[in-house]
């Protein structure tokens, strides 16, 4: 409806314009809930990541949350599911925030986009990073469920999250762990992606990146005592 109404009223501006304003704002409920929230993404077309996608993947877990943790999106699993974080770094994630003494029930876990962007190689669905534009367009969701759920700190998950979260320019290898203000979350801290600890070169680096993740979330975890 918004967009059909939306389209009419832009019919005299330029296809780029109109592509640079497209966002999942055109798709929120007048009244906001979580529920309310997560039936709306389900059908959200703000950007062009939900037609290749099976479905909207949602944030989940404790909607009262001391902690939410923000990935980058979707992957092959979750997209088959519907619901993040269940594939292979979903389960490192788990565990290390087992190691780090944080508690599952006080959590809610999110990613900044919430469509899985891939490209086929043979038979395989290949990650592909999305675009600064589709991050943008795909923000309006992220924004409500920090609204909605109040946590006393935001995790963002690797650069895409942190740069949803803290703007293009974060960069997440000079301010990794430190505790920052966002305009949408007052307590952010950035760390990497679960991802990249799979994707170490061997063993011995991963073990390595494992501990060092393992530390900022002991960090987090002292964080969310003292908050
Ligand atoms: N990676 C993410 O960033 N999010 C998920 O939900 C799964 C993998
Ligand atoms: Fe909407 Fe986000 Fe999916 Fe794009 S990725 S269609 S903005 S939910």
């Amino acid at each position: 409806m918004a967009r059909a109404t939306r389209t009419n009223t832009d019919a005299g501006s330029a296809g780029a314009d109109r592509a640079t304003t497209r966002s999942a704002a055109d798709f929120l409920p007048a009244r906001k809930t979580l529920a309310s929230l997560r039936e709306a993404a389900a059908g959200c077309r703000g950007c062009d990541l939900y037609e290749n996608a099976t479905q909207t993947v949602f944030g989940e877990g404790n909607a009262h949350a001391s902690l939410m943790l923000v990935g980058e999106q979707p992957g092959d699993s979750e997209d088959r599911e519907g619901h993040p974080f269940v594939g292979p770094a979903g389960k490192l994630l788990q565990r290390a925030l087992s190691e780090a003494g944080i508690a599952n029930d006080d959590v809610y876990i999110t990613n900044a986009v919430k469509h899985f962007k891939f490209e086929w190689r043979g038979k395989r669905r290949i990650h592909a990073k999305p675009k600064r534009i589709e991050v943008r367009a795909c923000e309006p969701w992220l924004i409500e469920e920090i609204k909605q759920v109040k946590p006393k700190l935001v995790v963002a998950l690797g650069a895409t999250a942190a740069q949803a979260l803290l703007g293009p320019q974060f960069r997440l290898t000079e301010r990794r762990g430190e505790l920052l203000a966002s305009p949408v979350a007052p307590r952010v801290v950035a760390t990497v992606h679960p991802s990249s600890i799979l994707r170490a070169p061997d063993d011995e680096a991963r073990h390595a990146e494992m501990a060092r993740f393992v530390d900022d979330l002991r960090i987090v975890a002292a964080m969310l005592r003292a908050a």
